[in-house]
């Protein structure tokens, strides 16, 4: 026996591949477990049951360790024994051997097997796939939904490869596959079934508010969910939101949970009736709008001004996150103090008047947007410099993520400046500015002063 357990244990092939499933699931297209069953012969040592731990600690690296197979079995019929598991890679010391000998253990050769259940996901798409191809591993979760955005090499295998996830991830019902590109407007995309019920409404948890929408009509971003924090963190209670590019309310209604008053806007009809539910499902009140960006600040800007003179303690920030064109939005505030001005009576050098105690305290944009630069943050404040027309005094950059490999995901966050918010100058168009809807720079304005512009 001790001849044939030392054969067992000078594996010439690679422990993965040992472990891995039977060769005949390569090319699978319909899940069939039974498929998956697989024996194998181990070196184990029979050991006292209770010097389990002694032998654990001796043998921890002759041990086998694969996710497939627990290292520390039971002996049928046999209490008072334990079955430790060895790599069929390593080898024994005849010290080794002696030991377990004097410590009461047997060196043996132990069959068991291996079934779907125990291998992980990894190994169960690699087996499957032809040969070197590598599994798709990276999804999102959007509460009971898996989203994969598969490579074409992969689309073949789609059906097989959601009825995996759907088998080993807990909690997944519905797994789909992002089929086109990216809606310009709504930031909603394309998807087919994988595998599972076909329902893509669906219920997340995001910074202590739940959230119900439909996945395939509106956009959600899991991955956003510690920048949208990140912001709500910056609001204080009393605070006002203008949420421009609100989506189903990430921002806006764990904000109005907090304390602050927000004024919520998508263009999108879904989104739109999403926020509304979302906000009663929240027991939160949130004034929202069914849009345009442009027509949402013009809309609101009465009540906002209101408030912001009623409340002097108040701060007005503005959200806007859609990083393509938000940055185009930026011209809706010029002037957005111009009504307040012309009914203030008092005398406007004054620090009481209205105008001075609302400027004491500019709106503060936090204005997201897309860089292919190498140095993003310099490249993203140039956009905004150019857009507004002059240079930004204070601002906080931050990188949010990667988008796309060469593409990130940018927060500038500033206050609003403040010769803008009287001037009289025109507002200005898209096209003027040199963007395009798509969000491509295609020129750029020279930098003015602020001053100069009114
Ligand atoms: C990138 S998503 C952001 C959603 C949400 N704020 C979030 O952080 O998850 C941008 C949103 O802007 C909306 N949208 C696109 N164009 C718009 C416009 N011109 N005016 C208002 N909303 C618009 C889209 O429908 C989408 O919900």
């Amino acid at each position: 026996m001790l001849q044939r357990v030392r054969s067992l244990m000078a594996l010439s092939q690679p422990l993965e591949s040992f472990f891995s499933p039977p060769e005949g699931v390569r090319g699978l297209k319909e899940l069939d477990k039974s498929l998956f069953h697989k024996k194998v012969t181990l070196p184990v040592v029979r050991v006292p049951a209770e010097k389990t731990s002694a032998f654990r600690k001796n043998f921890s690296k002759e041990m086998l360790k694969t996710p497939e197979i627990k290292t520390i079995q039971a002996v049928p019929a046999s209490e008072s024994e334990k079955l430790l598991l060895l790599s069929p890679s390593q080898s024994l010391t005849e010290t080794q051997e002696d030991w377990i000998v004097q410590n009461g253990g047997t060196l043996t050769a132990h069959e068991t097997s291996i079934e779907y259940r125990d291998y992980p996901i990894k190994s169960i798409l690699k087996s499957i796939l032809p040969l070197n191809e590598d599994p798709p591993l990276a999804y999102e979760i959007i509460g009971h939904i898996a989203h994969y955005n598969l490579k074409e090499h992969h689309l073949p295998y789609k059906n097989i490869i959601g009825e995996v996830l759907l088998s080993k991830q807990s909690g997944i019902k519905t797994v789909v596959n992002k089929t086109d590109r990216i809606d310009e407007t709504f930031r909603t995309f394309h998807m087919e079934l994988m595998a599972g019920e076909d329902n893509t409404v669906t219920t997340v948890s995001e910074n202590g508010c739940r959230f119900k929408f439909d996945f395939a009509k509106v956009y959600w971003n899991s991955r956003l969910g510690t920048e949208h924090g990140r912001v709500i963190n910056q609001l204080k209670p009393k605070d006002i939101a203008l949420d421009m590019f609100a989506g189903v309310g990430p921002f806006s209604i764990p904000a109005a949970k907090k304390g602050v008053t927000v004024f919520a806007n998508d263009l999108n009809p879904h989104s739109y009736s999403a926020l509304v539910d979302n906000s009663k499902r929240n027991s939160v009140g949130i004034k929202c709008y069914n849009l345009d960006g442009r027509e949402f600040i013009d809309e609101t800007r009465e009540k906002v001004q209101g408030l912001l003179v009623s409340e002097p303690s108040a701060r007005l920030h503005v959200i806007m996150n859609l990083p393509a064109i938000a940055y185009q939005f930026l011209n809706c505030f010029r002037g957005y103090y111009n009504s307040i001005v012309k009914e203030d009576n008092t005398d406007s050098h004054s620090s009481t008047s209205q105008p001075n105690k609302l400027l004491a305290s500019p709106p503060l944009i936090h204005c997201y947007l897309f860089s292919k630069s190498a140095e993003p943050e310099k490249d993203v404040l140039q956009i905004v410099e150019d857009e507004l027309g002059c240079g930004l005094s204070s601002f906080e950059c931050h990188f949010v993520r990667k988008a796309a490999p060469n593409k990130a995901m940018m927060r500038l966050t500033f206050p609003y400046p403040e010769s803008l918010l009287l001037t009289r100058g025109e507002k200005r168009s898209i096209q003027e500015v040199g963007g395009t809807e798509n969000g491509d720079q295609v020129g750029s304005i020279a930098k003015r002063n602020c001053l100069a512009d009114q």
